[in-house]
């Protein structure tokens, strides 16, 4: 039974998506890619878009489309004023806009308790997961030299992937990009300690450990220097 929920689903989303794909040149949303963005709106809205914080709305189950222009005119900065969220639509795209839309909007539960994003994510995996794994690979390959020897804590690179990149891949909300040595430069020269600190404390739009409550210390400080190492 459930599986057919799913499946019915799995349906509704392409029959959706094909519609959606006319005014995005050809490509469905991706529910997975929407939820790793969306990973810099977890501090405020959750992931699964019931906010706790009073004054910011839920977006779990929304429509995709009111999701979408909500976004829009947030980030063209005039049509929806708000500081907050003007800085954090600016850095999106309008393929980020629509994977996140459609990321929240599958944000209800079903009848096994699993949201409809969570049963997307299952139909999806093999795609993501294989590009995953060959990005990995190659990443894995450029900086085996340096690699550190820990056991049992996630290295710096799994540690950026999850819960540091949301940011430092794009440049939201004004955060410094892996590699880009210019922005690096004078934030490196405060020293190793300092970056930690301030990645484990928060520092300016930098939410402490990026947000991520499950990361230890040890894994923030490995991300940290995972980040440095790839920004000089
Ligand atoms: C620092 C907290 C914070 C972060 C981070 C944040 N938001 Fe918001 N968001 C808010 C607040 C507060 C509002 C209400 C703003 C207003 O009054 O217009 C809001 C409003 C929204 C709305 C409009 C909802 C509605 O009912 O009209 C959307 C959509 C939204 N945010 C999406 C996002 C997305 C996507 C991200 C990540 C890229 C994000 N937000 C990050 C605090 C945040
Ligand atoms: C919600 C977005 C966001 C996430 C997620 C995030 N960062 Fe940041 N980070 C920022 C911003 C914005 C800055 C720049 C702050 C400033 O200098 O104004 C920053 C700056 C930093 C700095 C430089 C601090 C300094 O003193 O110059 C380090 C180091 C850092 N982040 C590490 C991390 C690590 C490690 C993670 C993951 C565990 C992470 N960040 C996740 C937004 C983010």
């Amino acid at each position: 039974m459930k599986k057919w929920i799913r499946m019915g689903l799995a349906a509704w989303l392409l029959a959706s998506s094909l519609v959606q794909a006319q005014s995005l040149g050809g490509t469905a949303p991706d529910v997975g890619a929407g939820k790793k963005r969306a990973a810099a709106c977890f501090a405020c809205h959750n992931a699964d878009g019931i906010s706790k914080i009073p004054g910011t709305p839920h977006l779990a189950g929304q429509e995709r489309g009111y999701l979408e222009n909500a976004l829009r005119a947030y980030r063209d900065g005039q049509t929806r004023q708000n500081a907050t969220m003007n800085a954090m639509a600016k850095p999106l795209s309008d393929r980020d806009i629509a994977n996140i839309a459609a990321y929240y909007s599958l944000q209800t539960r079903m009848n096994d308790g699993k949201t409809g994003a969570q049963a997307m994510e299952t139909i999806e995996r093999i795609r993501p997961v294989g590009i995953a794994v060959a990005e990995a690979t190659a990443i894995a390959a450029e900086s085996a030299p340096g690699a550190a020897s820990a056991a049992a804590v996630r290295s710096g690179e799994a540690v950026y992937s999850a819960a540091c990149m949301a940011c430092h891949a794009s440049g939201a909300a004004g955060a410094p990009k892996l590699g880009d040595k210019a922005a690096w430069s004078p934030r490196l020269g405060q020293g190793a300690a300092t970056l930690v600190q301030h990645a484990l404390k928060g520092f300016k739009g930098m939410p402490a450990k990026g947000g991520c409550s499950t990361c230890s210390d040890a894994e923030v400080k490995s991300a940290v220097e995972y980040l440095m190492t790839k920004s000089k």
